[in-house]
């Protein structure tokens, strides 16, 4: 079919091109039979332009025009007018004018779509991910993924003018365990061999810094088969960089740049640089998070001095056996009812807490069921750590140190949403998270995992540490927070071949399965590693944040659901019998 070309879009007529001639391309948004005359709304990604069949104008078109239907792709021609006094709509950017049209080609006809393509309406996630094409028409989630392409352009020109170099790493490749669990490819020339899905280029841009590309960056899809979350994707993109001879303040500048540039490009807003530094330890005393949110004030108090005498036994049992009593003031809240208190204790119960100790600071006394456990002194040097007074309602929580934390870290983020803490239209919280344990105990299989990842470096001064006592063992890790959210995580890494002996040996790695696993990665480091370290940002949840939005769905063209489905092409699917028999697999 012949049509001829735009000569705008439909986002771009003002009353300057009045009298003009034009063509234009796009959907039907919108149709309106009004006493004969019919006014559609053409819609494409630019805008919304008002286009009018009018039977003394153009009898021929008016009568075509009585075929269009929502999302009929058309071409029309005509002529810009002023639209009548009184029928602008200031809404639109091209409100002041319309077109009347004289000649009208039906490009393509439209089943009725299963919801309105209309910002306005509410249609169910599944529906809207089901028709993912259908829902990226709406002008809302057209946003999205015009800012993620401005941030990848920025992130491009950034990296670009400091001296980084892109290079793709390989999409297939051995299986390394990186804590999540792999996506595995069954490899059909290699019966019974696998390839796996990059967690990360985590080894890859390691092996660049062998190779004198001394800085590296990608952005790069990565692959975990893990439990999703509104910010997580079983694939996401990352902004990859590694970089050769510098520590963690190189890193720290070189990000920090890139985030200055974000937030002047994108919000407008001067970000103060350097940005602040937490470390996990206080992250977790404070606030009982290593992404805690800053935005407002609350913090947690360690009470284990107040009560080292206690003979309250829950108390007595926690000091005695190394845990932690972590108090949060909660202003003002004093006059909440027991039915809003047993809420909460189920909300921390739900979480792994024993219950929930709470009392109400009233003028003399404290309110509360465990009150006649404390002694007086006790008492009232709790209520002056706590800074608290009458009218105001405090917790107490007790158990293992991290675990605990965490629990009143929830319960913090909790309170300051019923205490609206949050003002949404506060300046962003970033902060460096740093010195993350190297090590974390899994009680269930008794052994030590890497935190962050098994090349990553500890601080100098506790390598003695870990062959004696690896859980206090302190890595040159770092986390980038903002609004509460990791966006990004990185370390500087172990280059010398000893050390990562003492790491796999702490991590219980024999010398063996690190050759297996690890052993392109241990040979490429004889032949002269430089010192290195990097960093990766989770692009989709920069962009989320920059979107204001609170799922990465709503920034990734073609997202899975929460439970890792794509409902539109309906994967994972079952597939042919004769293309298992071809990867030699058989399903049991
Ligand atoms: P890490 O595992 O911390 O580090 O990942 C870096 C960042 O990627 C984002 N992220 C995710 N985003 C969406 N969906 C997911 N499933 C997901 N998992 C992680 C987070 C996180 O901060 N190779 C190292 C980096 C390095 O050491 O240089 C790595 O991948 O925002």
């Amino acid at each position: 079919m012949k049509f001829n070309k735009r000569t705008h879009t439909c986002g771009q007529l003002r009353e300057s091109n009045i009298g003009e001639h034009v063509v234009l391309n796009g959907w039907v948004a919108n149709r309106r039979d009004l006493g004969g005359v019919i006014f559609i709304e053409l819609r494409d990604r630019y805008g919304i332009t008002q286009v009018v069949f009018e039977p003394s104008y153009n009898s021929e078109a008016h009568e075509h025009a009585k075929k269009l239907r929502s999302e009929f792709v058309i071409s029309i021609e005509g002529k810009v007018r002023k639209r009548p006094v009184g029928t602008e709509n200031p809404d639109l950017s091209t409100g002041q004018i319309d077109v009347m049209v004289d000649k009208l080609l039906i490009l393509n006809q439209a089943d009725t779509p299963p919801f309105p393509i209309d910002d306005n309406v509410e249609a169910s996630e599944d529906i809207r991910l089901k028709y993912r094409y259908l829902d990226l028409r709406r002008g809302e989630v057209q946003k999205n993924l015009l800012l993620r392409h401005r941030m990848y352009q920025i992130t491009r020109k950034y990296f670009d003018s400091n001296g980084f170099v892109e290079i793709e790493t390989p999409v297939l490749m051995k299986s390394t365990p990186e804590g999540a669990r792999d996506f595995l490819v069954p490899s059909r020339l290699h019966k019974g061999k696998f390839y796996a899905l990059p967690q990360s280029p985590q080894q890859y841009k390691q092996l660049l810094m062998v190779s004198g590309f001394d800085r590296y960056f990608q952005i790069v899809k990565c692959f975990r088969d893990e439990d999703l979350r509104a910010d997580r994707q079983p694939e996401f993109t990352q902004i990859d960089v590694e970089m050769s001879f510098v520590d963690v303040e190189d890193i720290f500048e070189v990000m920090e740049g890139l985030m200055k540039i974000f937030f002047k490009e994108i919000s407008d807003y001067d970000l103060q640089l350097p940005i602040p530094r937490l470390s996990f330890d206080e992250a977790m005393e404070k606030y009982g998070s290593d992404k805690p949110d800053l935005r407002f004030s609350l913090e947690m108090v360690t009470l284990n001095d107040v009560f080292d005498k206690s003979e309250f036994r829950v108390f007595k049992d926690s000091i005695e056996q190394d845990g932690i009593i972590t108090g949060l003031l909660a202003k003002g809240c004093g006059d909440y009812t027991r039915n809003q208190l047993d809420v909460l204790t189920d909300f921390v119960k739900k979480l792994g807490a024993g219950g929930l100790i709470w009392m109400r600071v009233k003028e003399n006394e404290l309110d509360a069921p465990i009150a006649k456990f404390l002694s007086d002194e006790e008492k009232k040097n709790l209520v002056k750590k706590l800074n608290a007074e009458p009218g105001d309602l405090l917790f107490i929580l007790t158990g293992k140190k991290l675990k605990t934390l965490s629990v009143m870290g929830a319960l913090r983020l909790e309170m300051a949403r019923r205490m609206n803490l949050i003002d949404p239209d506060s300046n962003p919280s970033l902060l460096w998270v740093t010195d993350f344990p190297l090590f974390e105990w899994d009680g269930e299989t008794k052994r030590y995992y890497a935190m962050h990842h098994p090349f990553t470096s500890p601080r100098i001064e506790d390598i003695p540490l870990m062959e004696s006592d690896p859980g206090k063992v302190k890595a040159r890790a770092y986390d980038l927070v903002l609004n509460g959210n990791e966006i990004a995580g990185g370390s500087i890494r172990i280059h010398d071949s000893k050390l990562q002996g003492l790491m796999f040996k702490a991590l219980g790695i024999g010398e063996e399965e690190a050759k297996e696993k690890f052993g392109f990665l241990m040979n490429a480091f004889k032949y002269g590693a430089p010192p290195h370290g990097g960093i990766a940002f989770g692009f989709d949840r920069l962009v989320m944040l920059f979107a204001g939005k609170s799922s990465i769905r709503d920034v990734i063209a073609f997202p899975k659901t929460s439970s890792g489905l794509s409902l539109m092409d309906d994967s994972p699917s079952l597939v042919d019998e004769a293309q298992l028999t071809e990867l030699h697999i058989r399903i049991r």
